[in-house]
């Protein structure tokens, strides 16, 4: 590394990336096609992908802890998903009508997530949070609903206020009737959530994703979500677990299995499909059945719910979501996944500790997750607890000049994570997770030697 720092390092070994991101910026605002895959100073292009690594296209290998964005519990191109969507390929991509491997698709869902009756399947998260919370207005003649701020439920009007900070801010673009039928409640404070249902007899739902904002960035108790389960009871609100992340992944049945708790309606995505796009809602016959034109006249709002969708349960995302729910059932790569990015936490923390930085690395299940600046002298890694740091310190409050480096160098030492952390895949060996260490130990030698730490 001698006298180049980081940056110019970056620049000079991924410098095959530099033409396609220029390209890109010629395309896509900002060169990307989600918002979190930017990069400066520009983003790896990758070839392909096996296990838990991926080939960038200058061939430099790195190990993978985007997991798809969550969707990749197994790995890679697990050999049984390939094999379900090679094998369903020739057989058509869509029918436009309905399929055996949908009613199986379902089945499977239905088996694992305790709260399921009736599942419709969508195409994304974002879909699945639309739908949900509309059906919520349809059950209870209500108009609004409560979230959590920086809780992520997808990017539709309703649901993307209050998940970046400054969390109390409008969104550009939404309309004022759509925020004013948004409530934002800070995360895990009961009270609160009392003192709105209290006030406001228009709430129709509370959503959530019940193992913490952004998957556990900002952490939640299972003691809240009884809480929550109690008090939607009694104010006669409905409850949606988001479970796009959390569902197949804490526990073959979510969430709610882990925490024995049962919502009403549950969305769905990311690991659902096995790594292809989709989605689903799903939850009790009384409120899925208001998409039904046969309950209709049961129905007091006396017409159901319009859903269509042009790619809904389309069959090469159903082969795919068969064959990853099959290999959910076992538990088996729970196990792996939790244990992986616990040893992963765990030797992290002892690095910072090492460096005496003001860092932190925490997360449950399969989550590693990364402060990097909490501005607390003496407070060590192995110490630091996110249930006593304010939400919007973990969500929001990293040093952006020392995450960008961060990332850079971990990059540099084949190590594929966002400056906020990743997830475990069952395909991360433990030799993955002790490199994973050393280059996290290395990029932060070499951010001293750069000058960016004390
Ligand atoms: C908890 C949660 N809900 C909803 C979504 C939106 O899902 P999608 O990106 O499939 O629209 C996400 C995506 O990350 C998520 O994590």
């Amino acid at each position: 590394m001698s006298s180049h720092t980081i940056l110019e390092k970056y620049q000079k070994t991924f410098s095959k990336n530099t033409e396609l991101a220029q390209q890109a910026n010629h395309i896509f605002p900002d060169g990307v096609t989600h918002d979190n895959r930017h990069t400066e100073p520009f983003p790896i292009y990758i070839n392909r992908a096996q296990g838990s690594k991926k080939w960038t296209v200058d061939e430099i290998e790195v190990i993978d802890y985007w997991s798809g964005h969550g969707a990749l519990l197994l790995g890679h191109s697990p050999p049984e998903i390939v094999e379900a969507v090679t094998q369903q390929m020739p057989h058509g991509t869509h029918y436009g009508a309905c399929h055996a491997l949908e009613v199986e698709w379902g089945s499977l869902v239905k088996d694992l997530i305790p709260s399921v009756e009736r599942i419709r399947f969508v195409n994304s998260g974002t879909e699945a949070t639309l739908m949900a919370i509309r059906l919520a207005r349809m059950y209870t003649g209500k108009n609004k609903f409560l979230k959590f701020a920086g809780h992520f439920h997808g990017w539709h009007d309703s649901v993307i206020l209050g998940v970046y900070p400054p969390f109390e801010m409008p969104v550009p673009g939404i309309p004022e009737s759509i925020i004013d039928t948004t409530v934002i409640c800070p995360p895990n404070e009961i009270d609160a959530v009392e003192k709105y249902l209290k006030s406001d007899p228009d709430i129709a739902c509370i959503i959530l994703e019940p193992t913490g904002g952004a998957f556990g960035t900002i952490p939640t108790h299972g003691e809240f979500l009884r809480q929550l389960r109690q008090i939607t009871q009694d104010y006669g609100v409905v409850l949606i677990f988001d479970e796009v992340i959390s569902g197949f992944r804490v526990s073959p049945g979510g969430a709610q299995e882990y925490y024995n708790i049962t919502p009403d309606l549950t969305t769905l995505a990311k690991i659902l499909a096995g790594g292809l796009p989709g989605g689903a809602v799903a939850g009790s016959e009384d409120l899925l059945n208001f998409i039904s034109i046969k309950a209709e006249k049961s129905n007091p709002r006396g017409k159901k719910m319009p859903h269509p969708g042009t790619f809904n349960a389309n069959p090469l995302s159903a082969a795919a979501g068969i064959a990853m729910l099959k290999r959910v059932k076992t538990g088996i790569p729970h196990e792996k996944v939790n244990r992986s990015a616990k040893m992963l936490r765990e030797g992290l923390v002892d690095v910072i500790d090492q460096h005496e930085l003001d860092w932190a690395v925490y997360g449950e299940f399969s989550g590693v997750k990364f402060l990097i600046g909490h501005g607390v002298d003496g407070l060590r890694a192995a110490d630091f607890d996110p249930y006593k740091c304010d939400y919007r310190q973990l969500k929001g409050g990293s040093n952006a000049l020392l995450t960008m480096n961060l990332r850079c160098g971990m990059l540099l030492n084949g190590i594929d994570i966002a400056g906020n952390g990743g997830m475990t895949m069952a395909a991360h060996t433990d030799e993955d997770v002790q490199q994973t260490i050393a280059a996290f130990d290395q990029t932060i030698g070499w951010m001293k030697a750069d000058g960016l730490l004390d």
